[in-house]
């Protein structure tokens, strides 16, 4: 949410921060901007409503720097427009500050400090930049002591990822960070600052983590942290492997169907990562005894990794037997489950940086209980405040709506559930080859991504114009229900809910009339034979029925078959023609399908 960049030392300053804005873009793309200035005090603010390619538009020939900063924004405070885009600057336009998170207490500042203030924008950022003004002028202070002092007055709430410019200072960047993502660079006669790799690995694969509280002054050679009490540390290097071209789109028009394509292939990734080469599975042993010794596990997580977390249930009760729940991280945070006694966390993020489940987390670390983060990204907060991490090795994941994400937790639930009752000695372990289930799962994957075209023409056919949709399923294929139906709503816009088949009849069969889109999964033989009952009623109500169905319960007039894997991996193959429905609707009608309207990936806001 948000992306921020920042660079000192490069001739070429405007172009590398413009190329690690649109790799952030898919974090929010309200507005954006950059600020950028030379050694001589020449410097440039360009800030746009809209995507990188407006703010581009806008940024001449003339407009160069040796060191500057940049921002894209998904709104929090204030509308999107040219002045809410960052960065913001105080009132002598001496200051420069790009932001990511939320400032708890920005109106007691601006009431106790800024009253005589001319504000230029509605944000809670604006009152940081303006505040650092401020005491540097009423204190004579100069850049760090100012920036340490404003951030001193900014309540426990707040959160931040702040990269600073002094325009008496050129050449310096500052840095601090509360709670949001913000990496530093290393480069050869340069530095960078990012709140993804992903944005600066056309230039370093080497970063440094920063931590909270840490304050930094870069240069293009000199990089000094201090922690948040003023002594100077060092803070671990990585070096992040990844190709650049990993996260570029190649022939596609779009990321989301590229993610789509790529999960047959992250089917066997996870083989790979998972197994060694006699197909047995390698999962830290003090990880599976902190398992084993759980009498519950507490799977919490948002949105799609919550929908991975409800098929997690379903493999960690049948394959372990421990009794599973799982919860919507953001009601879990402040209205806490009664516990059992012996609870073992789970968090699912593919980001592993989403504020809700990072809330869950610290109260967990608090209460001292072992926890665990599925997450595909290295080194994210939630991984290294975790117990324990298990990678999904998906690759970049920069479509909003995630479709590889989502499969690589469930298996990557399957593998770990395969390990546990191995290690448990449960007779399961024999009978759940996972291994060479992902074979066959990948296999059927990639026949439902080949069967795109008649997909193609099922959105065309039954979803083009639509305003509502529903999805049904029983059992697992509920669970991928509600998954497929946030595919649908969140690209294309189309109101649709996910909905236990049988509690239909309830209530909102109500809502069914003539011609509305009726997506039915059924890959779960208990209880197939009750779908298709259902099926029946809304089509007597005038439904347009489309089936999504397992190849052995296929009958004759159902149009996507699926092949059969094992039944509790269906839904790495049934969500494949979900996810296909909802790139092409929402193409269709004309939307960009990677960047969908209010969204942004990574949510680092509460
Ligand atoms: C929907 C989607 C979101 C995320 C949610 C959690 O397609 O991507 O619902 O799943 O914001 O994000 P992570 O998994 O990064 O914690």
């Amino acid at each position: 949410m948000c992306g921020i960049v920042g660079v000192t030392g490069r001739e070429d300053t405007v172009e590398i921060l413009l190329h690690g804005l649109e790799k952030l873009e898919y974090r929010g793309y309200d507005s954006a901007g950059i600020y950028v200035s030379d050694e001589q005090g020449a410097d440039y603010l360009i800030k746009e409503k809209g995507k990188i390619a407006d703010l581009r538009a806008e940024i001449g020939p003339e407009v160069h720097g040796l060191a500057g900063i940049g921002h894209t924004r998904w709104a929090t405070h204030g509308i999107p427009n040219k002045d809410n885009a960052h960065p913001h600057f105080s009132a002598d336009k001496r200051f420069y500050l790009v932001h990511n998170g939320v400032i708890g207490n920005f109106k007691q500042l601006r009431e106790e400090y800024l009253h005589d203030v001319d504000f230029k924008s509605e944000t809670d950022t604006e009152v940081v930049v303006q505040l650092i003004g401020y005491l540097a002028k009423k204190d004579h202070l100069d850049a760090k002591a100012a920036f340490k002092k404003a951030i001193s007055l900014l309540d426990d709430s707040s959160s931040y990822a702040f990269v600073l410019m002094d325009r008496e200072e050129p050449g310096k960047i500052f840095v601090a960070k509360k709670k949001s993502p913000l990496l530093i660079g290393i480069g050869e006669g340069f530095n960078v600052v990012c709140s993804d790799a992903m944005a600066m690995l056309n230039v370093t694969h080497d970063f440094i983590e920063l931590e909270d509280g840490d304050v930094v002054e870069i240069t293009a050679s000199k990089i000094k942290i201090e922690d948040e009490n003023g002594k100077s540390v060092e803070r671990n290097q990585f070096h992040v492997d990844e190709d650049a071209s990993a996260s570029d789109k190649g022939a596609y028009e779009f990321y989301m169907l590229k993610e789509i394509d790529e999960q047959p292939a992250v089917m066997h990734k996870l083989q790979a990562e998972y197994f060694d080469e006699a197909g047995n599975v390698q999962i830290d042993e003090k990880l599976l005894a902190e398992m084993t010794a759980a009498d519950r596990l507490y799977i919490v997580a948002a949105g799609t990794s919550y929908h991975a977390g409800l098929v997690g249930k379903e493999l960690f009760e049948k394959i372990t037997r421990i009794p599973t729940e799982v919860h919507v991280a953001s009601e879990f945070a402040y209205n806490p489950p009664l516990l059992a006694p012996k609870p073992f966390f789970i968090f699912l993020t593919q980001s592993g940086e989403t504020a809700d489940s990072r809330e869950v987390l610290k109260q967990v670390n608090k209460w001292g209980y072992p926890s665990l983060t599925i997450t595909n990204v290295p080194n994210s907060t939630l991984s290294r405040e975790a117990s324990h991490t298990l990678l999904l090795y998906a690759g970049p994941e920069i479509a909003v709506a995630s479709t590889k994400a989502y499969t690589a937790q469930i298996a990557v639930e399957a593998i770990l559930t395969k390990a546990l009752a191995e290690y448990q000695e449960l007779e399961t372990a024999a009978s759940f080859d996972v291994k060479s289930e992902l074979t066959k799962v990948a296999n059927a994957m990639q026949t439902a991504v080949d069967q795109k075209h008649q997909v193609e023409k099922l959105a065309a056919d039954y979803l083009a114009t639509t305003r509502n949709a529903f999805y049904i399923g029983r059992a697992i294929d509920y669970d991928v229900a509600i998954e497929a139906a946030l595919k649908l709503k969140e690209v294309s816009y189309v109101q649709t809910e996910g909905f236990a088949s049988g509690e239909l009849k309830h209530g909102t069969i109500a809502l069914i009339e003539e011609g509305t889109p009726v997506i039915a999964i059924i890959t779960n033989k208990a209880t197939a034979a009750h779908t298709r009952s259902n099926v029946q009623e809304v089509i007597a109500r005038g439904a347009n029925v489309i089936t999504i169905v397992a190849g052995e319960l296929a009958q004759p007039g159902d149009q996507i078959v699926l092949e059969d894997v094992h039944p509790l991996l269906t839904p790495l193959v049934s969500i494949v023609p979900a996810q296909l429905l909802a790139y092409y609707t929402s193409k269709n009608r004309g939307y960009d399908v990677d960047k969908p309207r209010n969204l942004a990936k990574s949510v680092t806001v509460e």
